[in-house]
């Protein structure tokens, strides 16, 4: 099995980047699932149904988000009824937050789960992701061996420690949300492909694919600023292949993938 895993989109210069490599890039590695996380899709701040729409058009299957999910209070009213987007799974359950934390994509005959988790460190108090993890994990194992996780999440230990958790146990665990690629891509010896995080998909020239001014101001200053996704400018799109056995769902590679607008595609 094929997959394609692509890094937070960041507003529409993301959107751009990706319809316009996304062709390209399913021509060269011929994924069979495309999953693209879309937590900053709608101007770096949630996403909209619209968009939700328009990242499918582009040729994704499912959508991952984050700590911006519910940026954008219209998703409230489309998330549950949306089939091809989740959440992270790990809210206190009491807050009976919509939308689901898991959901399957069928592959000819085989099944690939994908889970979304947010992590806790510098984040938010949320439910303790390396449980509500492995209590989803042992549910999709009784349907099938290919398990991807998305850990949304800021701290490289977390996210280190996520991928030795789930060693052995699923095929995949990429890390999104510090917008920045990291070099360690490699396939942990219980079989599961790690990234520490996939990077992001939108404007470059700035600071995690914002505008670089108002966050200088803030760095320098400590006064409060708005934030700003330019919709011109240089852009990259960050993603990773991970090939994994169809017999035993372990990984047997993964690629990380980064193309800017000055160079035509380059791979780690
Ligand atoms: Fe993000
Ligand atoms: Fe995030």
């Amino acid at each position: 099995m094929k997959l394609l895993f692509i890094g937070d989109i960041v507003g529409s210069l993301g959107r751009e980047k990706l319809s316009e490599w996304l062709p390209r890039l399913k021509d060269k590695y011929k994924p069979q699932a495309t999953i693209a996380n879309g937590e900053n899709a709608a101007d770096g701040r949630g996403i909209t149904e619209k968009i939700y729409k328009e990242i499918l058009q582009s040729g994704v299957d499912l959508v991952t988000m984050g700590n911006h999910t519910w940026d954008k209070r219209e998703i409230y009213d489309f998330i549950d009824d949306a089939k091809k987007i989740i959440r992270p799974a790990n809210y206190p359950e009491a807050a009976k937050v919509p939308g689901r934390g898991i959901a399957y994509i069928k592959i000819n005959q085989l099944e690939l789960a994908v889970i979304n988790l947010h992590g806790r460190s510098f984040m938010g108090d949320y439910e303790d992701p390396f449980r509500v993890g492995q209590e989803l994990v042992e549910e999709a194992a009784k349907r099938t061996s290919h398990i991807f996780i998305d850990f949304h999440a800021e701290a490289t230990s977390e996210k280190e420690a996520m991928g030795w958790f789930m060693d052995g146990k699923v095929s995949a665990v990429v890390g999104t949300h510090t917008h920045v690629q990291t070099n360690d891509a490699r396939i942990l010896p219980g079989g599961t492909a790690y990234q520490t995080d996939v990077g992001m998909t939108g404007f470059y020239d700035g600071i995690l694919g914002m505008k670089k001014e108002p966050i200088l101001h803030k760095f320098t200053t400590q006064m409060p600023q708005r934030f700003e996704v330019p919709d011109k400018g240089r852009s990259r799109l960050n993603a990773c292949f991970i090939e994994i056995d169809d017999k035993t769902g372990r990984a047997k590679k993964i690629k990380p993938i980064r193309i800017d607008d000055d160079m035509s595609l380059f791979e780690l």
